[in-house]
């Protein structure tokens, strides 16, 4: 059976931050389940050669579009490229930011993570939403953290960004149902992606292995056939958020989080 309808999400999918980690996943599992693909990301050379490795193993077609989020002209560029195709999917995987002081990070910084983080997806978010709701059917899917209904010391303002999206995507969750459109958010704990290593984290000495992307995407997959507003992946992390005090969940984030930090000020890359 497949894990996605192709005729309910189909044709075609756009997935932004395609060219790495859960993106990529999103792409290769969708591809599998017969969806076509349009990859948008920075790096083009990445997009091409997943597209064809897509095409090669599960005869899609696929699309690469060039666009930097954090340039709010690149919101044109995404629209008109996929004008033509029919779009059953909106995956909204990139996403900026790493940890830093709040006061380390330059503001010039701090107002590219909102672009890209929340004026870039209200602005596609709402383009793909009317193009499905005039379909009837399809889905949104938002990529936003785990811990966004907390708040993250050392990622503040990446946190509240994600936070936004967990709150777009619960409330477009409610108002589209009724229009045949679904909307999950996925709330990613810790996932092997190249993000890891950019925090400044190594993967073999975090509290807990971080969870393969095959699996994070998997259960974002079936959150969004089932539509249900969000998902945090990991049956661990999902009875740790349910029994463990906000207060003590923010105080172990703030300890890895401080720590990465600092790691990356040593580094020079603060
Ligand atoms: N992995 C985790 O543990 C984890 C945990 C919580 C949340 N998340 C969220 O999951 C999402 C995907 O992260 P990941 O783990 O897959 O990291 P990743 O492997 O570093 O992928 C990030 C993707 O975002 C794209 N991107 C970044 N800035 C962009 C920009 N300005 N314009 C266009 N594309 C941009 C990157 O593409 P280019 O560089 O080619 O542009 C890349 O494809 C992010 O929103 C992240 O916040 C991940």
């Amino acid at each position: 059976m497949k894990k996605i309808d192709p005729h309910f999400f189909g044709p075609w999918a756009v997935i932004t931050g395609a060219s790495s980690g859960i993106g990529l996943e999103f792409a290769r599992q969708l591809a599998a389940n017969g969806i076509n693909v349009a990859l948008v990301a920075r790096r083009t050379e990445l997009l091409n050669q997943l597209g064809l490795k897509l095409q090669r193993e599960y005869g899609v077609e696929f699309r690469v579009i060039t666009a930097d989020l954090a340039n709010a002209d690149s919101l044109t560029t995404v629209r008109e490229a996929t004008a033509d195709l029919d779009v059953g999917l909106f995956v909204s995987s990139a996403g900026a930011g790493s940890p830093a002081a709040f006061l380390d990070e330059t503001p010039s910084k701090q107002s590219a993570v909102i672009q890209v983080n929340i004026s870039a997806q209200l602005v596609l978010t709402r383009h793909f939403a009317e193009r499905l709701i005039e379909r009837g059917r399809g889905g949104i899917e938002l990529v936003s953290a785990m811990g966004a209904d907390l708040g993250l010391p050392f990622m503040a303002n990446e946190s509240g960004t994600k936070a936004y999206l967990l709150m777009l995507g619960r409330a477009l969750n409610w108002e589209l149902k009724s229009q045949g459109v679904h909307v999950s958010v996925l709330l990613p704990s810790p996932t092997d992606t190249p993000i890891i290593e950019a925090f400044g984290f190594s993967k073999d000495n975090m509290p807990m292995a971080p969870m393969s992307v095959e699996r994070c995407v998997d259960e974002a997959l079936v959150a969004l056939r089932k539509n249900r507003s969000s998902v945090l992946t990991g049956r661990l992390f999902r009875v740790l958020s349910a029994v463990l005090p906000a207060s003590l969940m923010r105080a172990v984030n703030a300890r890895m989080l401080g720590k990465a930090a600092r790691r990356r000020v040593e580094l020079g890359l603060v």
